[in-house]
Parts: C-alpha cells; sequence; structure tokens
C-alpha cells in the first residue's frame, strides 16, 4: 500500500486548541472504560430542571434492543439553546443569516431568538398543539426554519423537518407516518436566483385529504408570491403569532422524550422516520460541535448544510446554539451568483470554521483556483467535511485553496441515526491524512466485522459497526421498533451496523469506502434505490426498473437506472426525459436519473431476485469483473446490458 501524505498539527491550533493529542487519550480511555463516570460529568455542559442520576441503560440485544441515557433528568432543548445565554450574551448574534442574493442579510441576536420562538409557541399551542404531538416543517433557508423547530421544542412538540426540495408525494407520506398536526411552510422559498413553491408543493400534498391528520398549515409570508388559500386550513405565521406575547414557558420534558423525527433513506422500503430524544441528543451534539470544531467562544461558525438534512439539525441548530455560537445562517448555493460567493461569505462575516461537503468542494474544484480569488480567507481556522467520502485531490484543493495551506480539516463521519458525529480527527488532537475520517470520538468504539459476523483485527477492511451505545444515538424508527431493530441489529447481533463499509490502517485510522447496502449518496443525499425504483414503475410506460449508483466526478455517485418499458412503448429520448421529470415530481429533483438504460430484461436469480452487484459493475464500465453469474436464470440478459451500457 502507498504510504500516506500526513499533515501535522499546525503550531496555530496547538497554542488555541481544547484538546492535545494527551488529553484526548485520556478522556477517551476514560469514556471507554467508565461510560457511566464518563457521561455524568458531560452531562453538566447542559443545564437540567432535574439533574440525572441514571446514566446509562442500553441493551442491544437479538430481538431486544432499548437505549436510555440520562432517564431520569429532565430538561427543555429550547431553554438550553436561548435563554441559558440571555444573562451573559443577550446582545451576541446567534444567527447571521445571508441570503441567496448577495447583499441581503439579517442578524438575529439571542434576545431576539428568544422573542421570535416564544411567540410561535406561543402560536402553536393556540392551534392546539400539546406535548408529543407531531409538527411538519417544510422551509427553506431562513432563520424561520430554526425558529419553528426550537418553538417545537419549547412546547414539547415533536418537530419532523422535511426537506424543502421534497414533492408533494414525499411530504404526503412523511407527514402522514408521522400523524403531523400541523405543517409549518413558506410561500416559497429561493435558491440560486430561482424560486421553489413551497406553498403550492404543501397544497399538492394536503389535496383531496390526503393527509388527514394536519389541521392547519402555518405559511411564513417570505417572496410575497401569490399562493392559493384555504381558510380552514392555511394561516399566515404574522397573523398567528400577531396577539401571541414573546414569553413562554419552556415544557419541563424527560430526557428520554423524543425532540424530533427525520425521514431518511434506507436499502428498502420507505423511508424511516429516525426518532431522536432529548438528553442524550442534545448533550453529545454539543460536545461535538464543541470539540470537533475546536470552539472559542468568538469564533464565527459556517455550516453550509440544509436543515432539511441531520448536518442540519445537529450543527446548525442544537449544537451551535447550545454552545452560545454565532453563525452564519446561508440560504444559497456555493455557486451563486458565482463560484466565489463561499469565499466572499467567509470573507463578509470573518468565519473561523467552515463546514461543507464533498460535492461543494469538487464541484469548486472544478474551476480551479477561482473559488478563492480576490477575497481574504485569513479569518478561517479550521476546515470541516461531512457526508461522503471525500477523496484525497478534493481534500487537498479544501486545504490549499480555501485553508490556504494552513487550516486543517476534520472529516466527520456520522449518520442520521448516530445523531451526531462519530469518528473524525481532532484539530489539535490528530495528525491528518487526506480522505481519511481518522479516530472514534468520545464514548464511540468502532469495529469492523467480516461477512460471517467475525470481528477483524488490525490493520483491515469491513463492514463498520460500533460496539456500544453512545448518547446520541436514534432510539428507535417511529412506530415501527420492528423495522429499527431488524435494520440496525439484526445483521451482527450485539452490535449496531452502520451500512457502510470501512477500512482501518496501521495506525487504527479509519476510512469509510462508502454504503455496502442499497442505499445511494447522492451529492451528499442520501437516497434508497427503492424510493427511486418505486417512482419509477409508477411511471404507466414502466415494466420494470433497477437503480444502481456509478461514480460521478462531482456527486459522488450518480444515478443510474435500468428500465424495462411496457410491450408496445418506444423507448427513446422523448420517453427518457418523460422519466426523469416524472422521477422529480414524484419524488424530488436530487432523485433525477442521471443515466437511463433500456433493457429487455434484468438479470435475476432462478428466484426472481434482480442481481444488483451486476448491474453495478455494468454501470461503472467494471464489466470484467462481474463475479460468479451462475445463479443466474438466463446470462444472455447479462451480454446485451453490457454491449448497450452508457458509460463506455
Ligand atoms: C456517508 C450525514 C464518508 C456514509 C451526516 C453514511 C460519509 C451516510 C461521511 C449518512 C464521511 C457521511 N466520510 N462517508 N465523512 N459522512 N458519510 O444519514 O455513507 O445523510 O452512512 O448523514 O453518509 O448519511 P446521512
Amino acid at each position: 500500500m502507498t504510504a500516506h501524505k500526513r499533515y501535522p498539527i499546525p503550531d496555530a491550533i496547538k497554542d488555541t486548541t481544547l484538546l492535545n493529542e494527551e488529553q484526548y487519550q485520556a478522556m477517551y480511555n476514560q469514556s471507554i472504560s467508565d461510560p457511566e463516570a464518563f457521561w455524568a460529568e458531560q452531562a453538566g455542559m447542559l443545564e437540567w430542571y432535574q439533574a440525572p442520576t441514571k446514566i446509562k441503560n442500553t441493551r442491544f440485544g437479538e430481538g431486544e434492543v432499548s437505549i436510555k441515557w440520562f432517564e431520569d433528568g429532565e430538561l427543555n432543548a429550547s431553554y438550553n439553546c436561548i435563554d441559558r445565554h440571555l444573562a451573559d450574551n443577550a446582545k451576541k448574534t446567534a444567527i447571521h443569516w445571508e441570503g441567496d442574493t448577495p447583499g441581503e442579510a439579517e442578524a438575529i441576536t439571542y434576545q431576539q431568538l428568544h422573542y421570535e420562538v416564544c411567540k410561535l409557541a406561543n402560536g402553536l399551542k393556540k392551534l392546539g398543539v400539546k406535548k408529543g404531538d407531531r409538527v411538519a416543517i417544510y422551509m427553506p433557508m431562513v432563520p424561520q426554519a430554526a425558529y419553528a423547530m426550537l418553538a417545537c421544542a419549547r412546547i414539547g412538540a415533536v418537530h419532523s423537518v422535511i426537506f424543502g426540495g421534497f414533492s408533494p408525494n414525499a411530504i404526503a407520506d412523511r407527514i402522514n407516518d408521522s400523524d403531523a398536526k400541523v405543517i409549518i411552510t413558506s410561500d416559497e422559498g429561493r435558491r440560486a436566483g430561482r424560486s421553489v413553491p413551497l406553498k403550492t408543493n404543501v397544497d399538492k400534498a394536503l389535496a383531496d385529504g390526503a393527509c388527514p391528520s394536519i389541521t392547519n398549515a402555518v405559511v411564513l409570508k417570505l417572496t410575497g408570491a401569490d399562493v392559493d388559500w384555504n381558510d380552514d386550513v392555511d394561516v399566515w405565521w404574522d397573523e398567528l403569532v400577531d396577539d401571541c406575547t414573546g414569553q413562554c414557558e419552556p415544557e419541563v420534558m424527560n430526557a428520554e422524550d423524543p425532540l424530533f423525527i427525520l425521514y431518511t433513506s434506507g436499502s428498502t422500503g420507505t423511508p424511516k422516520g429516525v426518532v431522536h430524544t432529548t438528553g442524550g441528543y442534545l448533550l453529545y451534539t454539543a460536545m461535538t460541535f464543541k470539540y470537533v470544531f475546536d470552539y472559542q467562544p468568538d469564533d464565527i461558525y459556517w455550516c453550509t448544510a440544509d436543515v432539511g438534512w441531520i448536518t442540519g439539525h445537529s450543527y446548525m441548530v442544537y449544537g451551535p446554539l447550545i454552545n452560545g455560537a454565532s453563525q452564519v445562517f446561508f440560504e444559497g448555493v456555493p455557486n451563486y451568483p458565482d463560484v466565489r460567493r463561499i469565499a466572499q461569505v467567509v470573507e463578509k462575516y470573518k468565519v473561523n470554521s467552515l463546514y461543507t461537503a464533498p460535492t461543494a468542494i469538487r464541484a469548486l474544484m472544478a474551476h480551479g483556483d477561482k473559488p478563492a480569488e480576490g477575497c481574504d480567507l485569513s479569518s478561517l481556522r479550521l476546515l470541516g467535511s461531512v457526508g461522503e467520502p471525500i477523496n484525497p485531490e478534493a481534500w487537498e484543493w479544501y486545504h490549499r485553496v480555501l485553508g490556504e495551506n494552513r487550516c486543517p480539516i476534520v472529516d466527520t463521519w456520522w449518520q442520521t441515526e448516530t445523531g451526531g458525529i462519530m469518528i473524525t480527527p481532532l484539530a489539535g488532537a490528530t495528525e491528518l491524512k487526506p480522505g481519511s475520517a481518522t479516530r472514534p470520538f468520545f464514548g464511540i468504539e468502532p469495529a469492523l466485522f467480516d461477512a460471517d459476523g467475525k470481528e477483524l483485527e488490525g490493520a483491515n477492511e469491513g463492514n463498520l459497526v460500533i460496539k456500544n451505545s453512545w448518547p446520541s444515538q436514534a432510539r428507535t424508527v417511529y412506530g415501527d421498533h420492528e423495522r429499527f431493530i431488524n435494520t440496525y441489529f439484526s445483521t451482527y447481533p450485539g452490535v449496531y451496523f452502520t451500512g457502510d463499509g470501512a477500512r482501518r490502517d496501521e495506525d487504527d485510522y479509519f476510512w469509510i469506502t462508502g454504503r455496502v447496502d442499497d442505499v445511494l449518496n447522492v451529492s451528499g443525499h442520501r437516497l434508497g434505490t427503492a424510493e427511486i425504483e418505486s417512482a419509477m414503475v409508477a411511471h404507466s410506460k414502466v415494466a420494470e426498473a433497477a437503480v444502481v449508483g456509478y461514480p460521478h466526478d462531482i456527486k459522488g455517485q450518480g444515478i443510474y437506472v435500468y428500465v424495462t418499458p411496457n410491450d408496445g412503448v418506444t423507448a427513446d429520448e422523448a420517453l427518457s426525459k418523460e422519466l426523469r421529470d416524472w422521477v422529480r415530481n414524484e419524488l424530488s429533483p436530487i432523485a433525477t436519473p442521471d443515466k437511463i438504460q433500456w433493457s429487455e430484461g434484468l438479470p435475476k436469480t432462478r428466484s426472481g431476485k434482480i442481481m444488483r452487484r451486476i448491474l453495478r459493475k455494468i454501470a461503472a464500465n467494471e464489466h470484467d469483473q462481474l463475479g460468479d453469474t451462475s445463479t443466474l436464470a438466463d446470462p444472455s440478459v447479462v451480454d446485451k446490458l453490457i454491449a448497450e451500457r452508457l458509460n463506455k
């Protein structure tokens, strides 16, 4: 194996870091050898109405999975994010909102955040929302998205944020799965100079009584666009909160009360409603935010994610706010109006730590050094990466062009289900190797297993599992605990299975190799092949479809679809376009197929199971590595597919 380039810890970081190597080792060792004592002490990072005395009560048994942390503790998430800062930092900026259009901006202090959140919390109460009720949030990247989440948390309602890029069907599915009572949205969203018809999408989702649990839609007037109005359901945000006060007593919540549901794609079936609870989630996100970003009280932090994903929940709302941080909240995209936008925003707000995704980095890298041209990036101290494996070339570009060869990069591996960052370098403690997420955070015990369930030791490659529970672990799949157990705890009894593959090197550094199941990672967005396939076959001209990922320069993975049209249907460019548009509308623009290959038949086993392994190889143009094809019902299908493949 080739020796990897190493990047030592910069001297400037050594002077200010919260944790050096020795401190990391000591804390890590304690977190593993005595989790009770470790987490009992860390729990002091939060403010509790009732401090927990029972710390960890977790079982990953076969057939029985029960995860409880701090179970007798009582607290409120919105209190921890806002109220506790008011005594000393009421005037500190919590959110520097930067609009899609340069020049549009607004600063929100902790005091204002308190006022806005309380008003909306009171407004939701007026609509009858109570502790435990679910509230769907379908919002663009404006501060009101954070207000909405925190208002729910304040009154003990469970928020379920639906990414603003999802289409009406996907919205309806998520509302119905969680029986949401209210949905909060805006007239439109804005992205890269275009408008996104959020309210219209909600109208379509609710049409014809499709979402019977919804009693009201709260609508923020953002662009002022004309929208249809249903007096029985719709209520303007401003009008709702007009007569509400800016004071709202936080609801006292048990540590194990649910804080939110977030839907995520799995390898089979419909998206799962991953449930996170209050105490453990808040503590772990607060702590990872502090140490992973080596947070200093005057820092300006910027995460470019969207609140519709877990990164937006943990590292744009809960983690930074619990720490009382000032952060940039960005409505737009990295290359609008041009590819210098990220660098310009860094310069404007003097950003100290920037957290973004490899797909954004690769898109900028395609423009050479231009994305940083003429911009002052000297404020940056630390860079972060999340969402997909970062290839060493992108890492090097990020380090050189945005990091000016000065800033360490924390490549953070984690998942919706893990709630917070699991494997990551710490800027002051970890020598970096481009492409490696390096070492576990406190309390995390990663291991590698082979296909037979045997644990692999030393430098090795296998399936990544976590051997013991950590505070921000998902507790269940909403309404389906059985599915939770089957998905994460049945492959390897007694441990949590991540669905990712990884390699551990001679320094015990982890290198995440990507999903080992049928989950795609397209531009850092997690998509299930099953969801895209079911959208495809819902089209009247499609008999059968199989979806696989293939290597894509910018997106990481592209979506490759094999389609068998119905008899008598002409398979041509027009149909290809029709199917692409169909998936956009049925599911989401992010799920739009990149390539559609017509196929008379798909490779199947004699029992009728599609052999995706073979389809993946053909799509990746690795047809000389098909492996064992002896179990195919009709091997000639494969030759045809290879002859007609699109990636020649
Ligand atoms: C992938 C996003 C390599 C991985 C926080 C995981 C990564 C899935 C990294 C979860 C990383 C995330 N290196 N792969 N640093 N971060 N992934 O639930 O495959 O949207 O299982 O959570 O993204 O995606 P999710």
